[in-house]
C-alpha cells in the first residue's frame, strides 16, 4: 500500500520539527516506517540550495530567484526521497511543503498566487500532502520559543526570519485563509501547551489514516 504524506506547517517558533520526531517514534512502535525530512533540504543538494537561500551574506536573491530556489529543491526533494518513499509504503513527514510556499513566497513577498501555485504544481508534479497539521501559537510565545532555539544553538535569525513584522503578519494571515480554504486537508493544531499534549493532538488526527 502507498504509504502516507504528511506536512507541518506554522511560523517560526511552533515546534514542528519536534512534533515530527514524536509523530516518526509512534508510527515506528507500530512498525510504519516513517521517513523525516525538511524543506528546504533533505538532500545534500537540498541542503546547498537551503544555505543559499538562507545565509544573508551571499547576495540575497530577488523575490522570484528565491520562489524558483525553493521549487528547485521541491522538484529534486519529490523525485529523490517523497515518492520512492510512498512507493514502499513509507510515512513521510515533511517539515514544511507547499503551504509554506503559499504563505510566504504568496502571501508574504506578494507574487501572484496563481503563478506561484501553477510554478509548485510544475516542480512537485502535482503532488500534494494527504494530510497538513498547521501548528499555531501566540506570535509571542513563537518568538520566545525561537529566541531559546537561537540562544541554545548559538544560531542567529537567517534571512527571512529578519524580514519585518509585516511579512511575518502577512504570512499568519496567508495560513489562516488556506486552512480555512482546504478544511479536510489542513488541520489546525493549538501548539500552545506542552509537547506531548500537541503530540496528542496529532495522533488524534491521523487514527483514521491508520
Ligand atoms: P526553517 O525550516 O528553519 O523554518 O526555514 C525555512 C525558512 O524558509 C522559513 O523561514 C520558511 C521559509 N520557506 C519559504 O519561504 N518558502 C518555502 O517554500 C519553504 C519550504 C520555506
Amino acid at each position: 500500500m502507498r504509504g502516507r504524506f504528511i506536512t507541518f506547517e506554522g511560523g517560526e517558533g511552533c515546534g514542528k520539527s519536534t512534533q515530527i520526531r514524536l509523530l516518526a517514534a509512534k508510527l515506528s512502535e507500530r512498525g510504519i516506517e516513517a521517513v523525516e525530512t525538511r524543506e528546504p533540504g533533505g538532500t545534500l543538494l537540498n541542503e546547498r540550495i537551503r544555505h543559499l537561500i538562507k545565509d544573508q551574506r551571499e547576495e540575497a536573491p530577488v523575490d522570484k530567484c528565491e520562489l524558483l530556489l525553493f521549487l528547485a529543491a521541491r522538484a529534486q526533494l519529490v523525485e529523490k526521497v517523497v515518492l520512492p518513499a510512498l512507493e514502499r509504503g513509507a510515512w513521510v513527514l515533511s517539515d514544511r511543503f507547499c503551504d509554506s510556499t503559499f504563505a510566504y513566497q504568496g502571501y508574504g513577498r506578494g507574487l501572484d498566487m496563481a503563478s506561484v501555485k501553477a510554478a509548485n504544481g510544475f516542480a512537485c508534479g502535482g503532488l500534494m500532502p494527504d494530510l497538513t497539521f498547521l501548528l499555531e501559537v501566540d506570535a509571542a510565545e513563537a518568538e520566545a520559543r525561537r529566541k531559546a532555539r537561537e540562544q541554545a544553538l548559538g544560531e542567529t535569525a537567517d534571512r527571512i526570519e529578519q524580514a519585518g513584522d509585516g511579512f511575518h503578519a502577512r504570512i499568519r494571515r496567508g495560513f489562516d485563509e488556506l486552512a480555512a480554504a482546504e478544511p479536510a486537508r489542513i488541520r489546525r493544531i493549538d501548539a500552545g501547551g506542552t509537547r506531548e499534549e500537541t503530540a496528542e493532538r496529532i495522533w488524534k488526527s491521523i487514527a483514521h489514516l491508520l
